[in-house]
Protein backbone atom coordinates (compact mmCIF):
# COMPACT_ATOMS: atom_id res chain seq x y z
CA UNK A 1 0.00 0.00 0.00
CA UNK A 2 1.95 2.83 -0.98
CA UNK A 3 -0.29 5.71 -0.41
CA UNK A 4 0.58 5.31 3.57
CA UNK A 5 4.14 6.84 3.11
CA UNK A 6 5.10 10.11 2.21
CA UNK A 7 5.65 10.68 -1.45
CA UNK A 8 4.38 12.90 -3.97
CA UNK A 9 1.85 10.18 -5.14
CA UNK A 10 -0.46 11.36 -2.09
CA UNK A 11 -1.16 14.54 -3.94
CA UNK A 12 -2.39 12.42 -7.29
CA UNK A 13 -4.58 10.72 -5.05
CA UNK A 14 -5.93 13.49 -3.20
CA UNK A 15 -6.98 15.44 -6.54
CA UNK A 16 -8.66 11.90 -8.09
CA UNK A 17 -10.67 11.73 -4.87
CA UNK A 18 -11.53 15.48 -4.73
CA UNK A 19 -14.81 16.01 -5.93
CA UNK A 20 -13.87 19.75 -7.31
CA UNK A 21 -10.93 18.58 -8.88
CA UNK A 22 -12.32 15.35 -10.27
CA UNK A 23 -14.07 17.18 -12.72
CA UNK A 24 -11.25 18.26 -15.05
CA UNK A 25 -11.54 14.73 -16.93
CA UNK A 26 -8.15 15.55 -18.39
CA UNK A 27 -6.55 16.14 -15.20
CA UNK A 28 -8.62 12.44 -13.32
CA UNK A 29 -7.06 10.50 -16.59
CA UNK A 30 -3.93 11.70 -16.52
CA UNK A 31 -3.52 11.20 -12.33
CA UNK A 32 -4.64 7.53 -12.99
CA UNK A 33 -1.80 7.53 -15.78
CA UNK A 34 0.89 9.37 -13.05
CA UNK A 35 -0.23 6.67 -10.65
CA UNK A 36 0.64 3.60 -12.94
CA UNK A 37 3.94 5.42 -13.50
CA UNK A 38 5.00 5.13 -10.19
CA UNK A 39 3.45 1.96 -9.43
CA UNK A 40 5.04 0.35 -12.47
CA UNK A 41 8.42 1.88 -11.12
CA UNK A 42 7.91 0.33 -7.44
CA UNK A 43 7.11 -2.66 -9.10
CA UNK A 44 9.73 -2.99 -11.76
CA UNK A 45 11.80 -3.43 -8.30
CA UNK A 46 10.93 -7.17 -7.91
CA UNK A 47 11.35 -8.23 -11.44
CA UNK A 48 14.69 -10.24 -12.81
CA UNK A 49 17.88 -8.31 -13.61
CA UNK A 50 20.28 -9.69 -15.44
CA UNK A 51 24.05 -7.85 -16.44
CA UNK A 52 24.41 -6.20 -19.04
CA UNK A 53 27.03 -4.38 -21.01
CA UNK A 54 25.76 -0.90 -23.04
CA UNK A 55 27.82 1.08 -25.20
CA UNK A 56 28.55 4.74 -25.22
CA UNK A 57 30.27 6.82 -27.96
CA UNK A 58 33.52 6.66 -25.42
CA UNK A 59 33.22 3.07 -23.75
CA UNK A 60 31.43 0.26 -22.37
CA UNK A 61 29.27 0.34 -19.16
CA UNK A 62 28.19 -2.49 -16.96
CA UNK A 63 24.52 -1.99 -15.94
CA UNK A 64 21.57 -4.56 -14.49
CA UNK A 65 18.66 -4.52 -16.38
CA UNK A 66 15.17 -5.76 -16.57
CA UNK A 67 14.86 -9.71 -18.08
CA UNK A 68 11.00 -10.62 -17.79
CA UNK A 69 8.52 -10.99 -20.50
CA UNK A 70 5.33 -8.78 -19.27
CA UNK A 71 1.90 -8.99 -20.22
CA UNK A 72 -0.08 -5.82 -19.26
CA UNK A 73 -3.82 -6.63 -19.32
CA UNK A 74 -6.24 -4.13 -18.30
CA UNK A 75 -9.45 -4.08 -17.65
CA UNK A 76 -12.53 -1.76 -19.39
CA UNK A 77 -12.83 0.74 -18.92
CA UNK A 78 -11.27 2.60 -16.04
CA UNK A 79 -8.18 0.17 -17.02
CA UNK A 80 -7.38 2.32 -20.12
CA UNK A 81 -5.47 5.45 -17.95
CA UNK A 82 -3.88 3.11 -15.92
CA UNK A 83 -2.10 0.76 -18.50
CA UNK A 84 -1.05 3.83 -20.77
CA UNK A 85 0.84 5.11 -17.50
CA UNK A 86 2.07 1.35 -16.73
CA UNK A 87 2.80 1.34 -20.73
CA UNK A 88 4.77 4.51 -20.50
CA UNK A 89 7.41 2.70 -18.41
CA UNK A 90 7.17 -1.06 -19.41
CA UNK A 91 7.34 0.56 -23.00
CA UNK A 92 8.15 -3.05 -24.54
CA UNK A 93 5.45 -5.26 -22.68
CA UNK A 94 2.80 -7.17 -24.57
CA UNK A 95 -0.81 -6.26 -23.85
CA UNK A 96 -4.17 -7.50 -23.29
CA UNK A 97 -7.60 -6.23 -23.46
CA UNK A 98 -10.42 -7.85 -21.46
CA UNK A 99 -14.21 -6.06 -20.55
CA UNK A 100 -15.84 -6.73 -17.15
CA UNK A 101 -18.93 -5.23 -15.84
CA UNK A 102 -21.45 -5.32 -12.90
CA UNK A 103 -24.96 -6.81 -14.74
CA UNK A 104 -27.76 -5.84 -11.95
CA UNK A 105 -31.65 -7.88 -12.56
CA UNK A 106 -33.82 -7.13 -10.16
CA UNK A 107 -32.07 -6.93 -7.07
CA UNK A 108 -30.40 -3.20 -7.04
CA UNK A 109 -27.73 -4.35 -4.53
CA UNK A 110 -27.30 -7.61 -6.75
CA UNK A 111 -25.14 -7.99 -9.27
CA UNK A 112 -23.16 -10.52 -11.63
CA UNK A 113 -19.74 -9.49 -13.31
CA UNK A 114 -20.03 -10.18 -17.28
CA UNK A 115 -16.70 -10.68 -18.84
CA UNK A 116 -17.15 -10.59 -22.98
CA UNK A 117 -14.68 -9.12 -24.89
CA UNK A 118 -11.17 -10.88 -24.57
CA UNK A 119 -7.93 -9.67 -26.73
CA UNK A 120 -4.81 -10.97 -25.38
CA UNK A 121 -0.93 -13.03 -26.48
CA UNK A 122 -0.21 -16.38 -24.88
CA UNK A 123 0.42 -15.60 -21.12
CA UNK A 124 2.58 -19.18 -20.70
CA UNK A 125 5.57 -18.74 -18.56
CA UNK A 126 4.96 -14.66 -18.68
CA UNK A 127 4.81 -12.23 -15.67
CA UNK A 128 0.68 -10.77 -15.94
CA UNK A 129 -0.06 -7.75 -14.87
CA UNK A 130 -3.90 -6.99 -14.22
CA UNK A 131 -4.37 -3.37 -13.98
CA UNK A 132 -8.15 -2.05 -12.88
CA UNK A 133 -7.78 1.19 -10.77
CA UNK A 134 -10.91 -0.16 -8.66
CA UNK A 135 -10.79 -3.43 -5.99
CA UNK A 136 -14.65 -3.04 -4.75
CA UNK A 137 -15.73 -6.78 -3.80
CA UNK A 138 -12.82 -8.24 -6.11
CA UNK A 139 -15.42 -10.06 -8.17
CA UNK A 140 -13.97 -8.65 -11.37
CA UNK A 141 -10.32 -9.66 -10.62
CA UNK A 142 -11.95 -13.09 -10.04
CA UNK A 143 -13.90 -13.40 -13.18
CA UNK A 144 -11.00 -12.30 -15.06
CA UNK A 145 -8.60 -14.65 -13.59
CA UNK A 146 -10.98 -17.14 -14.83
CA UNK A 147 -11.23 -15.99 -18.65
CA UNK A 148 -7.79 -15.88 -18.54
CA UNK A 149 -7.42 -18.82 -17.95
CA UNK A 150 -7.35 -20.75 -21.40
CA UNK A 151 -4.70 -18.41 -22.88
CA UNK A 152 -1.89 -20.09 -20.79
CA UNK A 153 -0.58 -20.07 -17.11
CA UNK A 154 1.39 -16.77 -16.13
CA UNK A 155 4.50 -17.67 -13.97
CA UNK A 156 3.88 -15.13 -11.94
CA UNK A 157 0.85 -12.59 -11.29
CA UNK A 158 0.68 -8.77 -10.13
CA UNK A 159 -2.17 -6.49 -9.48
CA UNK A 160 -2.02 -2.95 -10.27
CA UNK A 161 -4.48 -1.06 -8.50
CA UNK A 162 -5.48 2.56 -6.93
CA UNK A 163 -8.06 2.26 -4.70
CA UNK A 164 -8.95 -1.14 -2.99
CA UNK A 165 -11.13 -1.92 -0.08
CA UNK A 166 -10.33 -4.27 2.55
CA UNK A 167 -12.88 -7.02 2.04
CA UNK A 168 -12.18 -6.84 -2.06
CA UNK A 169 -8.91 -7.48 -0.95
CA UNK A 170 -9.29 -10.02 1.24
CA UNK A 171 -11.44 -11.83 -1.50
CA UNK A 172 -8.57 -11.32 -4.12
CA UNK A 173 -6.26 -12.95 -1.76
CA UNK A 174 -8.45 -15.74 -1.44
CA UNK A 175 -9.07 -16.77 -5.16
CA UNK A 176 -5.65 -15.47 -6.72
CA UNK A 177 -2.29 -17.96 -6.39
CA UNK A 178 -0.46 -17.44 -3.06
CA UNK A 179 2.30 -15.77 -4.82
CA UNK A 180 -0.04 -12.56 -6.80
CA UNK A 181 1.59 -9.46 -5.37
CA UNK A 182 -0.74 -6.56 -5.78
CA UNK A 183 0.19 -2.94 -5.89
CA UNK A 184 -2.27 -0.23 -4.85
CA UNK A 185 -1.78 3.18 -3.86
CA UNK A 186 -4.83 3.23 -1.06
CA UNK A 187 -7.16 1.04 0.87
CA UNK A 188 -10.55 2.43 1.85
CA UNK A 189 -11.79 0.48 5.06
CA UNK A 190 -15.56 0.38 3.87
CA UNK A 191 -17.56 -0.97 1.08
CA UNK A 192 -21.12 -0.25 0.84
CA UNK A 193 -24.57 -2.37 0.02
CA UNK A 194 -23.95 -1.72 -3.61
CA UNK A 195 -20.39 -2.55 -3.99
CA UNK A 196 -18.89 0.62 -3.84
CA UNK A 197 -15.94 1.75 -2.08
CA UNK A 198 -16.18 4.52 0.81
CA UNK A 199 -15.16 7.26 1.07
CA UNK A 200 -12.99 6.11 -2.42
CA UNK A 201 -13.53 8.19 -5.65
CA UNK A 202 -17.02 7.64 -7.09
CA UNK A 203 -17.25 5.63 -10.67
CA UNK A 204 -13.67 5.61 -12.36
CA UNK A 205 -15.13 4.96 -15.48
CA UNK A 206 -17.40 7.83 -15.29
CA UNK A 207 -15.09 9.71 -14.22
CA UNK A 208 -12.51 9.13 -17.18
CA UNK A 209 -14.64 8.81 -20.02
CA UNK A 210 -18.33 10.25 -19.17
C1 LIG B 1 -15.55 -0.79 -11.87
C2 LIG B 1 -14.04 -0.78 -11.78
C3 LIG B 1 -13.68 -2.25 -11.69
C4 LIG B 1 -14.85 -2.83 -10.93
C5 LIG B 1 -14.43 -3.09 -9.51
O1 LIG B 1 -15.94 -1.04 -13.18
O2 LIG B 1 -13.40 -0.14 -12.86
O3 LIG B 1 -13.53 -2.88 -12.94
O4 LIG B 1 -15.92 -1.87 -10.99
O5 LIG B 1 -15.46 -3.66 -8.79
P1 LIG B 1 -15.39 -5.11 -8.10
O6 LIG B 1 -14.04 -5.23 -7.44
O7 LIG B 1 -16.52 -5.07 -7.14
O8 LIG B 1 -15.58 -6.15 -9.15
P2 LIG B 1 -17.35 -0.66 -13.78
O9 LIG B 1 -18.26 -1.83 -13.67
O10 LIG B 1 -17.82 0.62 -13.15
O11 LIG B 1 -17.03 -0.46 -15.33
P3 LIG B 1 -16.36 0.76 -16.11
O12 LIG B 1 -14.90 0.77 -15.76
O13 LIG B 1 -16.55 0.40 -17.55
O14 LIG B 1 -17.07 2.03 -15.72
Amino acid sequence: NLGDTNSLMNKFIAEIRDVAIQKDTMRFRRNIERIGEVLSYEMSKSLQFEKSKVTTPLGTKELQLPTDQLVLCSILRAGLPLHQGMLNYFDDAENAFISAYRHHEGDEDAFEVIVNYFAAPSLEGKILVLADPMLATGRTLENVLKALKKHGKPSQIHIVSVIGAQAGIDHVQKVFPKSTHLWISAIDPELNTRGYIIPGIGDAGDLAYG
